[in-house]
């Protein structure tokens, strides 16, 4: 059986590693992968977000299966122009994906079908959301409605920076179309969650909770990034929260979604806050989260071709989820500088002791040789049977990963591990 990966980071390498343990795939094709995954799948160098190449590559390779792993992809239609050639994929087709594809929408969605959520307006007009910004309670949250590569959130401190926030979106167009229109919404607080599930649209299978850890520096400073590190279960979702979380969020998310005949079938990430008030949706994803899905597939003991074969055909319910005991920690090695200026195109070595727990995100071949080739080089996964084991593991491998100017957090886990 012929697979394709569609997608470049540490997400899809840990993707293809989980796959590979189905003795029925013949091959693994990764478009565009990088450098860094060639012993894992062959690469092609077709760009996630073309489309048509990405279809002709299908339809000329006679590819069995396709699974569309990033968000810009799904929300152009990836699905949907594979599935027209008669190729079935794991992932949402465009009308589901708009569920992370457009903010309103998501917030809409659910104030309209209750679904608990952090309170908000949505504009269109500049001069509108600097007068509302006048009166509203502060901090405040500003995101821009569209795709930004994961940097379309500003929270506000100040009454001033937000109405910065609001006019380099609407009017300075930072993240160009995308902030056409923006949503203005309430400052939540508590502890955060990530909860990556399968969902068929008639069944909702979450996989082992996550925490993330978005900040640049040790102790949750720094610049927002898109994820320095993960570990997984997440000691704060507890059995009453999912309890909770299944019933006032997942079920209505799901059957929200069959209302507005935009059923959703893949991977819904479900970002969420574990407020005073109880949770809340902090935001969807249509797709597996990076870099959570490194700790997460470790943690899936079914079969993921399987289960995303289920996913799609709409036979999840028949289909056995299983997930490991234990714990598992993922440190993610950046470029010195990331996310802003950093320097790349030094050796990359990794010990062939840890390659399995490598998930490399950004890295080339030149001549043979592995070179760094981006912000986030990789992520270094450890399980264990207890969290501080994974992390004391994780660390331990990352003294095999050596290039120039790597940079990680040394604090991975560490609020984590501090909850009773
Ligand atoms: P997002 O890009 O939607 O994941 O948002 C990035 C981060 O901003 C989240 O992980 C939260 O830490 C924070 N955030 C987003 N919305 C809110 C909110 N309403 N209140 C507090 N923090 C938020
Ligand atoms: N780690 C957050 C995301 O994948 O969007």
């Amino acid at each position: 059986m012929k697979i394709m990966v569609v997608g470049g980071g540490g997400r899809e390498h840990a993707i293809i590693k989980k796959l590979k343990e189905n003795k029925e795939i013949t091959e693994i094709f990764a478009l565009p992968g990088n450098g860094g995954m060639a012993n894992d799948a062959t690469l092609i160098n077709i760009a996630a977000k073309d489309i048509s190449a990405i279809v002709d590559f299908a339809k000329n390779n006679k590819i069995d299966y396709a699974v569309v792993a990033p968000d810009d992809p799904l929300v152009l239609g990836c699905v949907d122009a594979l599935n027209e050639i008669g190729i079935d994929c794991f992932g949402p087709n465009k009308a589901a994906a708009i569920i992370e594809g457009s903010k309103v929408f998501s917030k809409n969605l659910m104030k309209k079908y209750n679904i608990p959520t952090a309170e908000y307006e949505v504009f269109s007009d500049l001069d509108a959301a600097l007068k509302y910004l006048d009166t509203a309670p502060i901090p405040t949250v500003i995101k821009a409605d569209g795709l930004a590569l994961g940097k379309g959130v500003i929270i506000a401190e100040t009454r001033e920076d937000a109405k910065e926030a609001v006019r380099s979106m609407m009017a300075d167009k930072i993240f160009g179309e995308s902030g056409n229109n923006v949503v203005i919404e309430e400052f939540l607080t508590g502890p955060e969650v990530s909860v990556l599930s399968f969902t068929d649209g008639k069944t909702v299978v979450p996989m082992v909770s996550s925490m993330d850890h978005k900040r640049a520096l040790d102790g949750d400073r720094g610049l927002n990034t898109g994820g320095m590190g993960t570990i997984a279960p997440n000691p704060y979702y507890t059995e009453a929260v999912a309890k909770e979380c299944m019933e006032k969020i997942f079920i209505p998310t799901m059957n929200a979604m069959n209302a507005e005949n935009r059923t959703f079938k893949g991977c819904l990430y479900f970002g969420l806050m574990l407020t005073p008030k109880g949770p809340k949706v902090i935001e969807y994803n249509c797709r597996f989260g990076d870099p959570e899905t490194q700790v997460v597939l470790p943690l899936l003991e079914s079969d993921l071709l399987t289960v995303m074969k289920a996913t799609t055909n709409g036979t999840l319910s028949d289909c056995e989820v299983k997930l490991k005991n234990g714990a598992a920690a993922c440190v993610v090695m950046a470029s010195l500088g990331y996310p802003q200026k950093y320097e790349s195109g030094f050796d990359l070595i990794i010990d062939k002791s840890v390659e399995d727990s490598v998930y490399v995100a950004g890295a080339k071949l030149v001549d043979g040789t592995l070179k760094t080739a981006g912000g986030r080089v990789l992520g270094v996964t450890a399980t264990a049977e207890s969290l501080g084991e994974a992390i004391n593991a994780a660390y331990g491998k990352v003294n095999f990963v050596k290039f120039e100017n790597a940079y990680y957090r040394k604090d991975i886990g560490k609020k984590a591990m501090e909850v009773k």
